[in-house]
C-alpha cells in the first residue's frame, strides 16, 4: 500500500477500505508515514468528508492504537459522560456524585483545559490534596468502594489520536465532523464504559457554533458508539453564554458544591438534572421521569453531596474545603465590574469570556504551564437579568501579575448591557 494512493483516493472523493484506514493509522502512529502526507490526507477528509463506515473504521483503528481498558471488574454497567467543552462547564462535578449516589458506577476520565474551555481535572486539582493521577488499580478500587472517581488519562490510551490531533491543531483541520467524532469516540471507547452520554455544546462558546453542525456531530458520535456495542445517546445544549455563574477552577468547584447542597437552582442546576437523568436512563434505572425524580432526590436528600465528599476524601483531597470555602487558595486581586448604565445583560461573545478567565490565570496558553486555581470570573448578574447603573455585574479574581483593569474592559466588551429587554 502507498500513502500517495490513499491521499489521491480521498482527494477524488472515493471511499477507503477498512484495511487502508488501519494501515494509515498504524503507519502514522509508528512514524512510518510523514506529517506532510498525513496532513494532505486530513485536508482531503476536511473537504470530502468520510462515510459513516469510514468514520467508524477510523475510530476503531485509533481506539486500538494503544491500551483499551476493561472496566468489567467494577460492574457490568458503568456510565460516562463527555462534553465537547465550553465556558463554565462544571457539570461533571455535580452529575458524577448524583449518578453514583443512585447506585450506578461512574468511573470518569477527564481532561485539562483546552483553549478557552476549562478542564475538569484542573478544577478538581483546586481542592487541596486532590489526586487526579491514580493508577488503574487505585482508580477501579475507588470506583468499587465509593461508586465514582474522576482521574486524568491513565495508561497508554489512543496514541494515534494524540499524534493526529496535534497535527490537526497546526494544519487547520480540527473542524471536520468525521475527524472530531472519531477523535472523541476513540478515547471514550478505549476508556471502557458500557454507557456513554454525549453533551454536545452549541453556540459562540463551543467548537460547534450552530445547531446544524452540533446535530451532525452528535449523530455521528452516537452512530459510532452504537456500532461499537455501547449504549449511547446525545444531548445538544446551549453554549451561547457561560454555564452558571462561575468560570475558573476553585470558583466552579464551589458553585458545584452549592448545587449539590441544594442551595443553587437555575439553568445550571436544570442541566445537571437532565444530564444525570439521561445517564441513569442509559443505565436502565427507570423511565425518563423516574430517572429525573431520582436525580432530584439525590440532591434534596443530601446523598449526592455526601458522595462528592466521599470521592474527594478517597482521592486524597480535603472534603472540608467544600464546607469551608476559605480552605481553597485565596485570590490576591479582586476587581468588581459595575454596570455603566441601566439595562439588561447580554452575552455578545461567550468564547471571549473563556479567554478573559484564561488571561486572569485560570487556564494555559502553552501546554503544561502552571495555572492559578484561585483565578476566574463570578457572574453576579446572569444573561437576561436587569441591572441598575452602578450595580456589580461580575467579580474578577486573580493571583497572577496581570492588568486587572485592562482585563475588565475586555470582559465588558463581551458581557454587555443592552438598553432593551430583547436579549
Ligand atoms: N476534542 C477532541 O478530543 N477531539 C477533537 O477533535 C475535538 C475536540
Amino acid at each position: 500500500m502507498q500513502m500517495y494512493d490513499l491521499i489521491c483516493k480521498k482527494k477524488t472523493n472515493k471511499e477507503l477500505s477498512k484495511e487502508e484506514i488501519y494501515w494509515l493509522v498504524n503507519g502514522f502512529t509508528a512514524g512510518d508515514i510523514s506529517d506532510a502526507q498525513m496532513t494532505a490526507f486530513l485536508m482531503a477528509v476536511y473537504f470530502n468528508s468520510m462515510s459513516a463506515r469510514e468514520t467508524f473504521d477510523l475510530t476503531m483503528a485509533m481506539e486500538h492504537s494503544g491500551d483499551v481498558l476493561d472496566l468489567s471488574c467494577i460492574d457490568k454497567v458503568t456510565v460516562d459522560k463527555h462534553s465537547t467543552g465550553g465556558v463554565g462547564d462544571k457539570t461533571t462535578l455535580v452529575i458524577v456524585p448524583i449518578v453514583a449516589s443512585c447506585g450506578v458506577k461512574a468511573p470518569k476520565m477527564s481532561g485539562r483545559g483546552l483553549g478557552h474551555t476549562g478542564g475538569t481535572i484542573d478544577k478538581l486539582e483546586s481542592i487541596p490534596g486532590f489526586n487526579t493521577s491514580l493508577s488503574f488499580e487505585e482508580f477501579t478500587d475507588v470506583v468499587k468502594s465509593v461508586g465514582c472517581a474522576v482521574v486524568g488519562q491513565t495508561g497508554h490510551l489512543t496514541p494515534a489520536d494524540k499524534k493526529i490531533y496535534a497535527l490537526r491543531d497546526v494544519t487547520a483541520t480540527v473542524d471536520s465532523i468525521p475527524l472530531i467524532a472519531s477523535s472523541i469516540m476513540s478515547k471514550k471507547l478505549a476508556t471502557g464504559n458500557s454507557c456513554i452520554l454525549l453533551d454536545v455544546k452549541c453556540g459562540s462558546g463551543a467548537f460547534m457554533k450552530d445547531e446544524k453542525s452540533a446535530r451532525a456531530l452528535a449523530d455521528a458520535m452516537v452512530e459510532i458508539g452504537k456500532s461499537a456495542g455501547r449504549k449511547c445517546s446525545a444531548m445538544i445544549t446551549d453554549m451561547t453564554k457561560p454555564l452558571g455563574r462561575a468560570v475558573g477552577n476553585s470558583l466552579e468547584v464551589i458553585e458545584a458544591a452549592e448545587v449539590l447542597k441544594g442551595n443553587e437552582k437555575g439553568e445550571f442546576y436544570d442541566l445537571c438534572i437532565k444530564l444525570a437523568a439521561n445517564m441513569l436512563s442509559l443505565a436502565e434505572k427507570g423511565t425518563p421521569e423516574e430517572c429525573e425524580a431520582l436525580a432530584k432526590d439525590a440532591i434534596t436528600s443530601g446523598r449526592a453531596f455526601s458522595k462528592f465528599k466521599e470521592m474527594i476524601s478517597s482521592q486524597g483531597g480535603n472534603p472540608e474545603a467544600v464546607e469551608d470555602y476559605k480552605l481553597f487558595k485565596q485570590p490576591k486581586n479582586i476587581l468588581k465590574v459595575c454596570a455603566d448604565k441601566t439595562g439588561v445583560i447580554t452575552c455578545k461573545d461567550c468564547e471571549e469570556i473563556g479567554l478573559v478567565s484564561l488571561s486572569l490565570g485560570a487556564g494555559r496558553s502553552v501546554k503544561d504551564a502552571p495555572i492559578d486555581h484561585s483565578a476566574g470570573i463570578y457572574l453576579n448578574k446572569l444573561c437576561g437579568e436587569s441591572v441598575e447603573k452602578g450595580e456589580v455585574i461580575a467579580t474578577l479574581y486573580s493571583s497572577i501579575d496581570c492588568n486587572m483593569q485592562k482585563i475588565s474592559e475586555r470582559f465588558s466588551s463581551a458581557y454587555q448591557i443592552s438598553d432593551n429587554k430583547l436579549v
